[in-house]
Protein backbone atom coordinates (compact mmCIF):
# COMPACT_ATOMS: atom_id res chain seq x y z
CA UNK A 1 0.00 0.00 0.00
CA UNK A 2 2.74 2.12 0.96
CA UNK A 3 4.66 1.93 -2.51
CA UNK A 4 1.80 1.80 -4.12
CA UNK A 5 1.00 5.66 -2.71
CA UNK A 6 4.34 6.72 -3.05
CA UNK A 7 4.21 5.62 -6.95
CA UNK A 8 0.77 7.41 -7.13
CA UNK A 9 2.48 10.70 -5.46
CA UNK A 10 5.70 10.01 -8.08
CA UNK A 11 3.56 10.79 -11.26
CA UNK A 12 1.09 13.34 -9.46
CA UNK A 13 4.31 15.36 -9.45
CA UNK A 14 5.57 14.38 -12.25
CA UNK A 15 2.39 15.47 -13.71
CA UNK A 16 2.48 18.38 -12.17
CA UNK A 17 6.12 19.35 -12.56
CA UNK A 18 5.79 18.57 -16.40
CA UNK A 19 2.57 21.65 -16.41
CA UNK A 20 4.39 23.51 -14.69
CA UNK A 21 7.86 23.94 -17.14
CA UNK A 22 6.81 25.08 -20.55
CA UNK A 23 7.60 22.88 -23.13
CA UNK A 24 9.50 24.25 -26.35
CA UNK A 25 11.89 23.08 -28.56
CA UNK A 26 13.85 23.68 -31.45
CA UNK A 27 13.54 21.66 -34.97
CA UNK A 28 15.70 20.89 -37.62
CA UNK A 29 18.54 18.81 -39.78
CA UNK A 30 20.70 19.34 -38.45
CA UNK A 31 20.34 20.66 -34.80
CA UNK A 32 22.81 19.51 -32.62
CA UNK A 33 24.56 22.93 -33.34
CA UNK A 34 22.02 24.86 -32.48
CA UNK A 35 22.47 27.56 -30.20
CA UNK A 36 18.57 28.39 -29.61
CA UNK A 37 17.86 26.19 -26.07
CA UNK A 38 21.15 28.36 -24.55
CA UNK A 39 19.59 31.47 -25.55
CA UNK A 40 15.98 30.90 -24.51
CA UNK A 41 16.62 29.53 -21.61
CA UNK A 42 18.87 32.36 -20.82
CA UNK A 43 15.70 34.85 -21.66
CA UNK A 44 13.51 32.35 -19.41
CA UNK A 45 15.72 33.31 -16.69
CA UNK A 46 15.39 36.87 -17.15
CA UNK A 47 11.47 36.28 -16.12
CA UNK A 48 11.88 33.27 -13.64
CA UNK A 49 9.87 31.20 -16.41
CA UNK A 50 11.07 27.89 -16.20
CA UNK A 51 11.13 26.68 -18.77
CA UNK A 52 12.24 23.39 -21.06
CA UNK A 53 13.67 23.82 -24.03
CA UNK A 54 14.82 20.74 -26.31
CA UNK A 55 16.70 20.34 -29.64
CA UNK A 56 14.76 18.28 -31.96
CA UNK A 57 16.47 16.55 -35.50
CA UNK A 58 13.93 15.75 -37.52
CA UNK A 59 13.85 15.31 -40.99
CA UNK A 60 11.23 17.04 -43.52
CA UNK A 61 9.60 13.76 -44.00
CA UNK A 62 8.65 13.05 -40.26
CA UNK A 63 7.79 16.78 -39.67
CA UNK A 64 3.97 17.14 -40.23
CA UNK A 65 4.03 13.59 -37.74
CA UNK A 66 6.45 15.14 -35.12
CA UNK A 67 4.04 18.10 -34.93
CA UNK A 68 1.60 16.46 -34.65
CA UNK A 69 3.68 14.07 -31.43
CA UNK A 70 4.15 17.27 -29.85
CA UNK A 71 0.94 18.94 -30.10
CA UNK A 72 -0.51 16.05 -28.16
CA UNK A 73 2.72 16.25 -25.59
CA UNK A 74 1.31 19.71 -24.36
CA UNK A 75 4.70 21.94 -26.44
CA UNK A 76 3.69 25.47 -26.52
CA UNK A 77 5.90 26.72 -29.17
CA UNK A 78 8.64 25.77 -31.99
CA UNK A 79 11.37 27.42 -33.33
CA UNK A 80 11.73 25.98 -36.87
CA UNK A 81 15.08 25.93 -38.69
CA UNK A 82 16.65 24.92 -41.43
CA UNK A 83 15.02 22.74 -44.00
CA UNK A 84 11.97 22.71 -42.52
CA UNK A 85 11.01 26.68 -42.83
CA UNK A 86 9.09 26.68 -45.79
CA UNK A 87 7.04 23.35 -45.04
CA UNK A 88 6.01 24.71 -41.67
CA UNK A 89 4.57 27.69 -43.51
CA UNK A 90 2.69 24.76 -45.34
CA UNK A 91 1.72 22.86 -42.46
CA UNK A 92 0.31 25.92 -40.18
CA UNK A 93 -3.38 26.47 -39.33
CA UNK A 94 -3.13 29.62 -39.39
CA UNK A 95 -0.07 32.27 -40.41
CA UNK A 96 0.92 35.74 -39.37
CA UNK A 97 1.28 38.61 -42.55
CA UNK A 98 4.63 38.01 -42.40
CA UNK A 99 4.93 34.43 -42.44
CA UNK A 100 1.97 34.49 -45.17
CA UNK A 101 4.31 36.81 -47.23
CA UNK A 102 8.18 35.75 -46.88
CA UNK A 103 6.54 31.70 -47.03
CA UNK A 104 8.57 30.99 -43.68
CA UNK A 105 8.07 30.23 -40.57
CA UNK A 106 10.27 30.29 -37.97
CA UNK A 107 8.37 30.25 -34.65
CA UNK A 108 4.66 28.36 -34.33
CA UNK A 109 2.92 28.89 -31.58
CA UNK A 110 0.22 26.27 -30.40
CA UNK A 111 -2.35 27.13 -28.98
CA UNK A 112 -6.12 25.62 -28.75
CA UNK A 113 -4.85 22.42 -30.86
CA UNK A 114 -3.90 24.46 -33.69
CA UNK A 115 -0.36 25.76 -35.25
CA UNK A 116 0.26 29.69 -35.58
CA UNK A 117 3.44 30.23 -37.46
CA UNK A 118 5.10 33.37 -37.52
CA UNK A 119 9.10 34.55 -39.06
CA UNK A 120 10.76 36.49 -36.80
CA UNK A 121 14.05 36.14 -39.19
CA UNK A 122 13.83 39.84 -40.60
CA UNK A 123 12.85 40.92 -37.55
CA UNK A 124 15.75 40.27 -36.07
CA UNK A 125 18.22 41.24 -39.05
CA UNK A 126 16.53 44.27 -38.84
CA UNK A 127 17.01 44.97 -35.14
CA UNK A 128 20.57 43.76 -35.23
CA UNK A 129 21.78 46.13 -37.67
CA UNK A 130 19.76 48.82 -36.32
CA UNK A 131 21.50 47.82 -32.41
CA UNK A 132 24.85 48.48 -34.64
CA UNK A 133 23.80 51.75 -35.65
CA UNK A 134 22.96 50.85 -39.19
CA UNK A 135 19.70 51.87 -40.49
CA UNK A 136 18.45 51.25 -43.69
CA UNK A 137 15.94 54.41 -44.29
CA UNK A 138 16.54 55.87 -48.01
CA UNK A 139 19.90 53.58 -48.09
CA UNK A 140 20.89 51.95 -51.03
CA UNK A 141 20.93 47.89 -50.28
CA UNK A 142 22.39 45.00 -51.55
CA UNK A 143 20.56 41.80 -51.00
CA UNK A 144 22.96 38.71 -52.49
CA UNK A 145 20.95 35.48 -52.46
CA UNK A 146 16.95 34.57 -53.72
CA UNK A 147 16.60 31.35 -51.52
CA UNK A 148 14.43 30.58 -48.60
CA UNK A 149 17.25 32.63 -46.34
CA UNK A 150 16.56 36.17 -48.88
CA UNK A 151 13.11 36.14 -49.28
CA UNK A 152 12.55 35.53 -45.51
CA UNK A 153 13.39 39.17 -45.02
CA UNK A 154 12.68 40.75 -47.61
CA UNK A 155 9.38 41.72 -45.49
CA UNK A 156 11.23 43.55 -42.84
CA UNK A 157 14.47 44.97 -44.87
CA UNK A 158 11.28 46.59 -47.19
CA UNK A 159 9.17 48.06 -43.83
CA UNK A 160 12.23 50.01 -43.00
CA UNK A 161 11.80 52.12 -46.58
CA UNK A 162 15.05 52.10 -48.04
CA UNK A 163 15.47 54.23 -51.11
CA UNK A 164 16.62 51.03 -53.40
CA UNK A 165 17.08 47.25 -52.44
CA UNK A 166 19.24 45.55 -55.44
CA UNK A 167 18.90 41.88 -55.79
CA UNK A 168 21.62 39.53 -57.26
CA UNK A 169 22.44 35.52 -57.24
CA UNK A 170 24.63 33.12 -58.47
CA UNK A 171 21.31 31.91 -60.80
CA UNK A 172 20.50 35.55 -61.69
CA UNK A 173 16.99 34.35 -63.05
CA UNK A 174 15.69 33.54 -59.45
CA UNK A 175 16.58 37.60 -58.36
CA UNK A 176 14.13 38.64 -61.47
CA UNK A 177 11.64 36.01 -59.79
CA UNK A 178 12.49 37.40 -56.59
CA UNK A 179 11.92 40.86 -57.62
CA UNK A 180 8.09 40.14 -59.29
CA UNK A 181 7.31 39.20 -55.74
CA UNK A 182 8.25 41.45 -53.79
CA UNK A 183 7.17 44.33 -55.99
CA UNK A 184 4.14 45.15 -54.92
CA UNK A 185 4.83 45.11 -51.23
CA UNK A 186 8.16 47.49 -52.12
CA UNK A 187 5.54 49.97 -54.36
CA UNK A 188 3.73 50.04 -51.24
CA UNK A 189 6.39 51.23 -48.90
CA UNK A 190 7.63 53.62 -52.00
CA UNK A 191 10.95 51.57 -51.95
CA UNK A 192 12.80 50.81 -55.52
CA UNK A 193 13.54 46.92 -55.95
CA UNK A 194 16.15 46.63 -59.33
CA UNK A 195 17.84 43.64 -60.10
CA UNK A 196 21.54 44.58 -59.92
CA UNK A 197 23.20 44.59 -63.25
CA UNK A 198 26.95 43.56 -63.74
CA UNK A 199 27.53 47.49 -65.52
CA UNK A 200 26.22 49.00 -62.79
CA UNK A 201 28.42 51.14 -60.78
CA UNK A 202 27.37 51.38 -57.21
CA UNK A 203 28.79 51.70 -53.42
CA UNK A 204 26.02 50.23 -51.60
CA UNK A 205 25.23 51.55 -48.21
CA UNK A 206 24.86 48.05 -47.29
CA UNK A 207 25.50 44.63 -48.34
CA UNK A 208 23.79 41.49 -47.00
CA UNK A 209 24.60 38.12 -48.29
CA UNK A 210 21.75 35.66 -47.66
CA UNK A 211 23.35 32.74 -50.01
CA UNK A 212 24.70 29.24 -48.18
CA UNK A 213 27.67 30.05 -50.27
CA UNK A 214 29.74 29.25 -46.86
CA UNK A 215 27.59 26.11 -45.95
CA UNK A 216 28.92 24.33 -49.22
CA UNK A 217 32.67 23.07 -50.95
CA UNK A 218 32.37 24.88 -53.93
CA UNK A 219 33.69 28.40 -54.11
CA UNK A 220 31.16 31.17 -53.03
CA UNK A 221 30.06 33.10 -56.24
CA UNK A 222 29.27 36.82 -55.79
CA UNK A 223 29.69 39.98 -58.48
CA UNK A 224 32.61 41.07 -58.70
CA UNK A 225 34.47 44.62 -57.47
CA UNK A 226 31.76 44.57 -54.89
CA UNK A 227 31.80 48.08 -52.72
CA UNK A 228 29.78 48.84 -49.28
CA UNK A 229 30.07 50.81 -46.21
CA UNK A 230 28.61 48.01 -43.95
CA UNK A 231 28.98 44.05 -44.78
CA UNK A 232 26.55 41.77 -42.88
CA UNK A 233 26.32 37.98 -43.33
CA UNK A 234 23.52 36.51 -42.03
CA UNK A 235 25.91 33.08 -41.22
CA UNK A 236 27.76 33.01 -38.04
CA UNK A 237 30.46 31.55 -36.59
CA UNK A 238 32.31 31.28 -39.77
CA UNK A 239 34.95 33.40 -41.40
CA UNK A 240 33.15 33.48 -44.69
CA UNK A 241 35.11 34.34 -47.86
CA UNK A 242 32.55 37.44 -47.72
CA UNK A 243 33.58 38.93 -44.27
CA UNK A 244 36.99 38.57 -45.61
CA UNK A 245 36.10 40.80 -48.30
CA UNK A 246 34.49 43.58 -46.30
CA UNK A 247 38.09 43.03 -44.56
CA UNK A 248 39.54 43.56 -47.90
CA UNK A 249 37.82 46.50 -48.66
CA UNK A 250 38.31 48.14 -45.28
CA UNK A 251 34.64 47.95 -44.90
CA UNK A 252 32.69 47.69 -41.40
CA UNK A 253 31.24 44.44 -41.29
CA UNK A 254 29.64 41.86 -38.98
CA UNK A 255 28.25 37.85 -39.12
CA UNK A 256 24.92 36.77 -38.08
CA UNK A 257 25.24 35.93 -34.50
CA UNK A 258 23.30 39.20 -33.74
CA UNK A 259 20.43 38.26 -35.90
CA UNK A 260 20.05 34.95 -33.90
CA UNK A 261 19.91 36.43 -30.88
CA UNK A 262 17.56 39.33 -31.95
CA UNK A 263 14.81 36.38 -34.16
CA UNK A 264 14.97 34.50 -30.51
CA UNK A 265 13.93 37.27 -28.69
CA UNK A 266 11.38 38.50 -31.01
CA UNK A 267 9.98 34.78 -31.21
CA UNK A 268 10.82 34.82 -26.82
CA UNK A 269 8.29 38.01 -27.12
CA UNK A 270 5.72 36.16 -29.08
CA UNK A 271 5.26 33.25 -26.87
CA UNK A 272 5.84 35.01 -23.43
CA UNK A 273 4.80 38.61 -24.17
CA UNK A 274 8.13 39.56 -23.02
CA UNK A 275 11.00 41.63 -23.94
CA UNK A 276 14.27 39.80 -22.98
CA UNK A 277 17.51 41.84 -22.35
CA UNK A 278 19.89 40.52 -25.74
CA UNK A 279 22.77 42.91 -24.55
CA UNK A 280 24.12 40.76 -22.30
CA UNK A 281 23.88 37.32 -23.87
CA UNK A 282 26.94 37.65 -25.88
CA UNK A 283 29.24 36.61 -23.55
CA UNK A 284 27.53 33.46 -22.68
CA UNK A 285 27.27 32.46 -26.42
P1 LIG B 1 18.47 29.09 -47.97
O1 LIG B 1 17.20 28.65 -47.31
O2 LIG B 1 19.69 29.02 -47.11
O3 LIG B 1 18.32 30.41 -48.65
P2 LIG B 1 18.27 27.94 -50.57
O4 LIG B 1 16.84 28.28 -50.66
O5 LIG B 1 18.75 26.60 -51.09
O6 LIG B 1 18.78 27.97 -49.08
O7 LIG B 1 19.13 29.11 -51.29
C1 LIG B 1 20.51 29.11 -51.29
C2 LIG B 1 21.00 30.42 -51.88
O8 LIG B 1 22.42 30.49 -51.76
C3 LIG B 1 20.69 30.56 -53.34
O9 LIG B 1 20.51 31.93 -53.64
C4 LIG B 1 21.96 30.01 -53.98
O10 LIG B 1 22.21 30.44 -55.29
P3 LIG B 1 21.55 29.66 -56.54
O11 LIG B 1 20.14 30.13 -56.62
O12 LIG B 1 22.37 30.07 -57.70
O13 LIG B 1 21.66 28.19 -56.22
C5 LIG B 1 22.99 30.62 -53.06
N1 LIG B 1 24.26 29.88 -53.11
C6 LIG B 1 24.51 28.62 -52.72
N2 LIG B 1 25.80 28.32 -52.91
C7 LIG B 1 26.40 29.42 -53.43
C8 LIG B 1 27.74 29.76 -53.84
N3 LIG B 1 28.73 28.88 -53.72
N4 LIG B 1 27.97 31.00 -54.31
C9 LIG B 1 26.98 31.92 -54.41
N5 LIG B 1 25.70 31.66 -54.06
C10 LIG B 1 25.40 30.44 -53.57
Amino acid sequence: KNINLCTSSDTFYNNFMTKLNKKFAVLGHPISHSLSPKIHQYFASQFSIDLDYQRIDVESMHFKKTLSDLKQKGYEGLNITLPLKNLAYEICDELSPRAEQTKSVNTISIKNDKLYGDTTDGLGLVTDLLTKNVSLENKKILVIGAGGASNGVMFDLISQQPQTIFLTNRTISKSHDMAETWSFLAKDNDVLLNVLSPKENITFDVIINATSSSLGNGNAIFPENLKGHFWYDMMYGKQTSFLLMAEQNKAKFSDGLGMLVEQAAAAFNIWHHQKPDTKSIYQIL
